[in-house]
């Protein structure tokens, strides 16, 4: 006797795991937003737009999973960071902090179209002058307001100079003794354009301990890679949606076996490569909604900050979940809008919480054991922190993109110092890494380049 016995319910399942086809019948020329953050907001103050998608008709769509993107720009590029919030019943918010004051133009788009009325012209207003003048004395540093006197004279042209002649001295010999040291910045590699060595709206930044720098170039969809001295090295990066091709890179790790570790915010996974570039294969698809950072743990692990879901997850290399947290709030587990992860040598997870103003500290396991950072300009205030690092001693360095600086704390979470920034003022900083040989590298984001300093000396 023979008999064939089918495992149907296995076969099920792996049609199932496949995926899932969302539809909806949303067309942009009916949505609508609505909202007072649609003409005005604050400096450094979340704000929010509420996005209502119609059908052909006019009618109320009912259901979520439309493609909507927002931006909020001038001319020369993005100075807003936000996120959509999709409420799965037709309306969309979409929350957003801008960190410079000014005229700016805000796009709403579904599915690459604009909605109704997009774009809208925002006007930012700099906070009240009581809130101002309270926090120039307390701050010594404050990057955001120098940026924006400096640019509102001469838009660019000051700080391209100065770029250059950062990077002539970083090729030629980065640590100079003779040249006088006006902040702490070693070199700036970078500027807005679309080459080798170029950079448009760059996220997430990673090092190696073979000497690189790392680089997610987001909006050109690439990884560029640079020596410890700023010397371009390579890129790689196909633009698209298809597994090995890159949408929207804003997160970079290195893993200890050489593989490099992208997180792709819009194509919801993340893709290994290997240290040549070679795509070998993607994880956390179908589970991610929104990846931004990406770290690696002491096991090897792929820690994975979903800015979406408010989760973090990881995943063993082979895209196996390993363990998840979080979820959407003000709780101990929960995330306002987390943007990227750092970990420390007791495994620990760091991580920036953007909206929340604060940085959380987590056991492997998930449980909070740490939580510092209060909204304002204050020392070891945040006004939206993003890039965030650990050193050897467990120091951690934070990127605090609203008030466009970098701050030092302990591992308890008691502030140390700034980066002295002042020369050069930083413009929405977002990932931040610690360099082989000891420096804190940053994606200075608004400035489309990444800039070196030397810290705690
Ligand atoms: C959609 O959901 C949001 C959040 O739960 C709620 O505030 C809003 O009123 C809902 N809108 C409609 C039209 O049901
Ligand atoms: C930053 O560096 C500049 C130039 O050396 C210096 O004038 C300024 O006092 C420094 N700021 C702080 C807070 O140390
Ligand atoms: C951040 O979270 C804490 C709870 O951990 C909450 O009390 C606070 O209001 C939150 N801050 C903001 C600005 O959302």
């Amino acid at each position: 006797q023979l008999d064939l016995v089918m495992e149907a319910e296995g076969l099920r399942m792996t049609i199932h795991n496949l995926g899932t086809i969302v539809t909806t019948s949303a067309v942009a020329s009916q949505s609508e937003a609505s909202g007072v953050g649609l003409e005005q907001c604050i400096v450094g103050l979340p704000a929010c737009v509420t996005i209502t998608t119609r059908d052909k008709a006019g009618g109320h769509c009912r259901s979520g999973n439309a493609i909507l993107s927002a931006e909020v720009c001038t001319p020369d590029g993005s100075v807003a960071d936000g996120e959509i919030l999709d409420h799965k019943n037709g309306t969309y918010d979409f929350v957003y902090t801008v960190n410079k004051e000014g005229e700016f133009s805000l796009a709403l788009r579904l599915y690459d179209q604009h909605i109704k009325g997009s774009p809208f012209s925002l006007r930012v207003s700099p906070p009240t002058t009581t809130a101002t003048s309270l926090t120039t004395t307390a701050t010594p540093s404050t990057g955001s307001s120098e940026g924006a006197k400096r640019r509102g004279k001469s838009p660019g042209s000051g700080s391209k100079k100065k770029g250059s002649r950062r990077t002539g001295s970083a090729l030629g010999t980065p640590r100079r003794r003779e040249n006088p040291i006006e902040d702490d910045l070693i070199f700036r590699i970078g500027t807005k354009g679309k080459n080798k060595g170029e950079f448009t709206n760059l996220q997430g930044v990673s090092t190696s301990s073979s000497g690189r720098i790392l680089i997610a170039d987001s909006n050109n969809q690439c990884v560029q890679i640079f020596s410890n001295d700023g010397e371009f090295k390579s890129r790689f990066g196909v633009r698209g949606r298809s597994p090995g091709q890159l949408q929207r890179p804003t997160g970079v790790a290195v893993h200890p076996n050489g593989d490099i570790i992208i997180a792709d915010y819009d194509n919801k996974w993340v893709s290994i490569f290997s240290s040549e570039g070679k795509y070998k294969a993607k994880l956390g698809s179908g589970r991610l909604m929104g990846p931004k950072g990406v770290s690696v743990d002491q096991n090897g692990h792929v820690i994975v900050v979903d800015n979406k879901a408010c989760t973090v997850f990881i995943f063993q290399p082979t895209g196996k979940l390993v363990t998840k947290f979080g979820s959407r709030g003000n709780g101990d587990k929960q995330f306002a809008g987390p943007h990227f992860a750092a970990v420390n040598h007791n495994n620990e997870i760091i991580v920036t919480d953007f909206h929340n103003h604060s940085v959380k500290v987590f056991t492997p396991e998930g449980e909070l054991l740490l939580k510092f950072g209060s909204n304002g300009e204050g020392n070891g205030q945040f006004n939206a922190p993003t890039g965030v690092a650990v050193d050897v001693n467990g120091n951690i360095i934070v990127a605090d993109w609203g008030n466009s600086r970098i701050q030092v704390f302990d591992g308890s979470g008691s502030f140390l110092s700034y980066i002295n920034t002042s020369a050069d003022p930083l413009y929405g900083p977002q990932g931040l890494a610690l360099t082989s040989d000891g420096h804190v590298v940053v994606a200075d984001s608004g400035n489309h380049c990444f800039k070196v300093y030397r810290y705690l000396q």
